[in-house]
């Protein structure tokens, strides 16, 4: 587990806290929590800002419970924030048999950058190969004990830019409930900012992960020239850094 992760493009914390994780790491692999109680008890090990995440999409999730439509996640990796939302709409919407949770990536990491992405390089947050399938099924087997009458997940792979569009041709019944763009880089924001707008309605929340960081530049661009911020709430959240949101009205 400590061998040097080759699909990670960015290390943001000092050497304090790179100890302080590489313990826990060290900690959560030595674990001495039987198998079957070692789900529930995750909480011991999890990150801060893994902690934090829960907290902000929870907050974004409390928003939408009165809008109609589709969750839609821009940039999946690993699935975290998939399988938060999956989690959420689990808890606080048993019911909602109509919200779709749909999760948008190349599964292959950034398919290419501009100079607006911070000095990003093209398969950047790469993930392990055929990934997608592997995540279909964790997800899958996290669905497991709620009754769905039909799908309502769905990993749509390839590059969002083509992909969105096409889906939403495809998908002529969409709404979006809520978007998470978390794709970091500029084109592909703004294709789906710009892309996303006729499907909105008022209430929509759109949450956004890189909002005004110096790091990946080119999310701010797209808002800025796609929603114009003037035009927008931009509200940040009080749990994790950059991430913001704004809800449409
Ligand atoms: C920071 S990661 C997303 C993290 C994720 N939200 C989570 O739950 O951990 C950024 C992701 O955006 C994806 N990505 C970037 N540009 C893309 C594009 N044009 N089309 C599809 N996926 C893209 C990358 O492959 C990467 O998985």
């Amino acid at each position: 587990m400590s061998s040097p992760n080759p699909h990670a493009i960015r290390q943001p914390w000092n050497e304090s806290q790179e100890a302080a994780r590489a313990a826990l790491v060290r900690d959560l692999a030595a674990s001495p929590i039987p198998p079957d109680e070692l789900l529930d008890n995750l909480p011991l090990y999890a990150s801060r800002s893994a902690m934090g995440r829960i907290l902000h999409l929870h907050s974004l999730y409390e928003r939408i419970l009165d809008v109609h439509g589709a969750v839609l996640v821009f940039g999946v990796r690993w699935g975290r924030d998939l399988a938060i939302l999956q989690a959420l709409r689990s808890l606080l919407e048993p019911g909602n048999a109509a919200r779709k949770i749909i999760g948008f990536d190349t599964f292959s990491g950034f398919p290419s950058t501009t100079s607006l992405d911070g000095g990003a390089a093209a398969g950047g947050y790469g993930v392990t190969e055929a990934y997608q399938d592997v995540l279909a099924e964790v997800l899958e087997h996290r669905d497991g004990d709620e009754q769905n009458l039909y799908p309502r997940r769905e990993l749509v792979v390839g590059d969002v830019v083509e992909t969105f569009p096409k889906w939403l041709e495809e998908h002529p019944e969409t709404i979006v409930a809520m978007a998470y763009l978390d794709v970091d880089l500029y084109e592909p924001t703004k294709a789906c900012l710009d892309a996303l707008k006729p499907y909105v309605t008022r209430g929509t929340v759109i949450g956004m992960d890189e909002v005004a960081f110096h790091g990946f530049p080119g999310e701010t661009v797209a808002l800025r020239e796609s929603w114009g911020l003037a035009d927008i709430r931009l509200q940040r959240t009080r749990y994790v850094g950059s991430p913001s949101f704004f809800v449409v009205e």
